[in-house]
């Protein structure tokens, strides 16, 4: 039951935190070991490539996680969109590994590929949200995301649930094959740090309410850029925003804005930049002075060690495996309030359903 809240998206919103700590428990023992199935981590660690399938949000949640697991594992992980690979499947490795992520586990342009996946008799993962669901049943094997219901047709915590789960298989993952790069991410205190950077987000989640009174009430298109993580993490917020407040937006590379898109910034247009990859955070700063001088009305979301005292929103400094996990959680409440006030049902945004089982 939503109870107090006004819409499940808030609600669902609201439990992220909780889903974190929940995962962490459910997956690392008090020992810390894995409780990740041995013959899964087994085969995983025999092969040479990864390729993780999936759509829209569980998409985007897959690229917040290649860059934590190719470092942990050593091994290369590919992304692909589940209705470009359902007919013609991607160049294979020797030794191919799939991972379907799908937050229902019915997703019917997800389940062709794992039927051709199946027919060539190669192993596959599905992590869902949903037991017993047909994608679980027709993998290899399955991990549960235990973000328990999510009715909002905006996906919010599953995709944060599979974002930690996709670390949590990382380290596993890295831990079986003995690489020092997974013993030195303490993941169950990081996560902790994590989920309680997210419960500050949400305590101040008045903050954006305000600000998007102002900033999206009218206006017919935004962007968000960032880049490295950031950059997946806009691609993300950019979905959230579109899909229930009917803003067009679009999540870009910040670096690849010159090479034709900022051609679309005018006086007012509304640009968020995400600023937490120590690497890129400058760079990306250099590109939101492009668009102010071009007339743009930017709003930064950033991390504690690249703030400036100009930034709309400072977040607390985490692992950098783990910041999609906090930097998504603004740009959810910033698509939760611009569709409130736009006055629609944010739950249910049009022409969409909770599980696409058409192709
Ligand atoms: C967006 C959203 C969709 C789903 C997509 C895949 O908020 O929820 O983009 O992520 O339809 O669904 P699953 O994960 O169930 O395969």
């Amino acid at each position: 039951e939503k109870g107090m809240y006004p819409f499940y998206m808030l609600k669902e919103i609201d439990e992220q935190p909780a889903v974190l700590r929940r995962l962490a428990q459910t997956y690392v023992t008090e020992d810390g070991q894995t409780t990740i199935d041995d013959a899964l981590l087994t085969h995983m660690s025999q092969s040479d490539r990864i390729y993780v399938v999936a759509c829209g949000t569980s998409y985007n949640a897959g690229w917040a996680t290649k860059h934590a697991i190719e470092t942990m594992t050593g091994i290369p992980v590919e992304l692909h969109v589940s209705s470009e690979v359902g007919y013609r499947l991607p160049m294979l490795s020797k030794h191919p590994f799939f991972i379907f992520l799908t937050q229902s586990g019915e997703t019917a342009d997800s389940r062709q590929v794992l039927v051709k996946v199946n027919e060539l008799n190669l192993p596959a993962l599905t992590i869902t949200n949903v037991a017993g669901s047909t994608l679980s049943r027709e993998a290899t094997y399955t991990l549960l995301l235990h973000a328990g219901p999510e009715i909002a047709v905006a996906s919010t915590k599953a995709y944060t649930a599979q974002v930690t789960l996709m670390n949590l298989l990382g380290k596993a993952l890295g831990m079986k094959l003995d690489r020092q790069e997974a013993r030195d991410f303490d993941i169950v205190h990081e996560l902790g740090l994590a989920a309680n950077a997210m419960d500050t987000i949400i305590n101040e989640k008045e903050v954006i309410d305000q600000a998007m009174a102002q900033l999206l009430e009218t206006t017919r298109n935004a962007f968000y850029i960032g880049r490295g993580a950031d950059y997946y993490v806009a691609m993300e917020a950019a979905l959230k925003l579109k899909e229930i407040s009917y803003i067009q937006t679009e999540g870009f590379a910040a670096g690849e804005l010159k090479h034709g898109t900022i051609a679309l910034i005018e006086e007012g247009t509304p640009v968020f930049g995400l600023i937490t990859d120590t690497l890129t955070g400058p760079h990306t700063r250099g590109n939101l002075k492009e668009v102010e001088s071009r007339g743009a009305n930017t709003f930064v979301i950033a991390s504690e060690a690249l703030a400036k005292e100009s930034d709309q929103l400072v977040m607390a400094n985490v692992h950098e495996f783990l910041t999609p996990l906090v930097t998504v959680v603004p740009t959810q409440l910033i698509a939760y309030y611009a569709s409130l006030h736009r006055g629609y049902d944010v739950d249910k945004p049009r022409n969409l359903a909770k599980a696409v089982t058409v192709e």
